[in-house]
């Protein structure tokens, strides 16, 4: 998800300079965002954050510019609700431009939103360019974002005379687990939660790991049993060749910039692939869409078409992975280690410094053991066991990933005392049966949302919507607007 998104989103946006060259240590900077006339006016600030919530003695004594959006336009003052979006793995700036709903929803309830930055993502760097070394990157964990936000709700209340003003927490995919947690963690703070596909039980290794790429499959199988079909036949001749070592055939087939030389280079190809496909079912809107790179409407009928249409499998193959890496149409050749960058999330963590911090995460708390095997899915056996995570993990970041953690700290699947939690998922999204699919109780609802992909409810409003997500955005209002009134009456209530 990432630079898009991520969740395990992959991004497909090379390093920026910006990030690169580190933050700029103003402590508030107004910005208004050059967005279309439709866009919500969103400021950007700074907020002087703790380094460490839960050490008052370490590496983390201090404070770090955390960044948010903030925009009143639809507040009603003193008393409408604060809608709080929990940042996750990226920019903070890729979430708020693509989650028009929220502020569409702050306009019918008079609400003050707020898209707060994840630590270490985007201008948000604790320990600025020095953020991903040892210790220093040791803060970077579920725990700390929470708190972030919770101090960061409480602050910015008492600054804009909010105290009796009702939160309620969005956010999609890993930020969808967030908005679930601070509901779990902080329900003194926050009184409800819409977490919008968001695989809270499959990255605290409840559930199979085939079911990823499975439900990836299904996508293009649903399309058509033969465009799935030619996806396979298309990996096999991809591994024939491998095996005969047809190492410059497999340059020319995929115009690589350079001929891969080992079963290593092929299994890159065979990633970088297979991420292309993981990316089109991720975001398999009925319009285009610029989120994660550039997408056309439909990614995976017009990824089919590609893959039926052209002169062989193997041209078609290339060309499938041209809609999400060569969108521009001006890549020469595919830079294998450059356009996909192989880490802990075998659903990708992008590029950048984001995807540094994304698999740091993927190597601690956050279980992301997916596997491809070629009979329940479409692509090459590629799996990734919790023992390769470990080597991978400790090599890497000099970490030991706890696989267990993550259930016991946000409760697992033993939900039931929790409440005023939606939980949204679209039949399209691979992530969705990660999640939670079926209510819980009469205040932990689960909705499908039938041909919706990757929290395509969380978008603004657009006339290709199918009529499923014009529905759960309804009663996803109507909730929300419940759970602002309850909320209000016992922040009233309390002195
Ligand atoms: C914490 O910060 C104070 C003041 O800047 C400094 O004197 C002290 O050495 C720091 N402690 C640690 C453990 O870094
Ligand atoms: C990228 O797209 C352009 C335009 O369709 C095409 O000419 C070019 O060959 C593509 N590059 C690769 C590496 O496939
Ligand atoms: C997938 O399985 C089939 C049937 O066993 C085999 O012929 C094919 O080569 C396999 N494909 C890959 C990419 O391993
Ligand atoms: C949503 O769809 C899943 C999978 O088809 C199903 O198991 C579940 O019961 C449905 N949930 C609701 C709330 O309709």
């Amino acid at each position: 998800m990432r630079r898009v998104v991520s969740l395990f989103a992959v991004t497909v946006t090379l390093f920026r300079a910006d990030v690169l060259h580190g933050v700029p240590f103003t402590h508030v900077t107004p910005r208004k965002h050059p967005g279309g006339q439709n866009e919500p006016q969103f400021e950007e600030k700074f907020f002087s954050q703790t380094r460490d919530h839960f050490n008052f003695n370490s590496v983390g004594n201090g404070t770090f510019n955390q960044r948010y959006l903030i925009t009143d336009e639809h507040w009603t003052k003193g008393s409408g609700p604060v809608f709080f979006y929990t940042g996750n793995e990226g920019d903070i700036w890729d979430f708020a431009l693509n989650s028009g709903f929220i502020t569409e929803l702050a306009a019918q309830q008079g609400a003050l939103v707020i898209f707060a930055e994840h630590r270490y993502y985007g201008s948000s760097l604790p320990f600025g360019k020095d953020s991903f070394g040892v210790p220093q990157v040791g803060l970077l964990t579920v725990e700390q974002a929470l708190a972030d936000y919770a101090v960061m709700i409480v602050d910015l209340k008492q600054q804009l005379a909010a105290a009796d003003c009702p939160v309620i927490v969005f956010g999609g995919s890993y930020g969808g687990m967030l908005s679930v947690y601070m509901r779990l963690k902080y329900p003194n703070v926050v009184g409800g939660a819409l977490a919008a596909s968001a695989p809270i039980l499959s990255t605290a290794g409840l559930g199979d790991s085939r079911q990823f790429f499975r439900d990836v499959t299904a996508d293009f199988e649903g399309v058509s049993p033969e465009c799935s079909d030619a996806v396979r036949g298309a990996f096999h001749q991809l591994r024939e060749l491998a095996e005969r070592q047809a190492y410059s055939r497999i340059q020319s087939e995929f115009a690589l910039c350079k001929p891969p030389s080992s079963a290593r280079d092929v299994r890159q190809l065979n990633g970088l692939l297979r991420n292309a496909f993981t990316l089109m079912a991720m975001l398999d809107y009925p319009y285009s869409t610029h989120f994660w790179g550039n997408m056309p409407a439909d990614p995976v009928k017009v990824a089919c078409e590609t893959m039926l249409s052209g002169p062989d499998l193997l041209t078609n193959l290339r060309d499938t992975a041209g809609i999400v890496y060569n969108s521009t149409g001006a890549l020469s050749c595919f830079d294998l280690y450059l356009l996909y960058v192989e880490c802990a999330d075998p659903t990708g963590c992008g590029l950048g410094f984001d995807s540094l911090a994304w698999d740091y995460q993927a190597c601690t708390e956050i279980d992301l053991c997916y596997e491809s095997n070629n009979v329940t899915d479409m692509f090459p056996p590629m799996s990734f066991t919790e023992k390769d995570r470990e080597l991978y993990c400790s090599k890497r970041w000099a970490v030991v990933p706890r696989p267990d953690w993550l259930k016991v700290q946000f409760w697992g699947d033993a939900l039931s005392t929790a409440s005023n939690i939606i939980f949204s998922n679209g039949d399209l999204d691979p992530w969705a049966n990660g999640g939670v699919r079926k209510s819980l109780s009469s205040s932990l609802i689960a909705i499908n949302i039938s041909g919706g992909a990757h929290h395509l409810d969380l978008r603004a409003s657009n006339e290709a919507d199918p009529e499923s997500v014009v529905s759960a955005r309804k009663m996803e209002a109507e909730l929300i607007a419940q759970w602002v009134k309850m909320e209000k009456t016992r922040l009233q209530k309390t002195p």
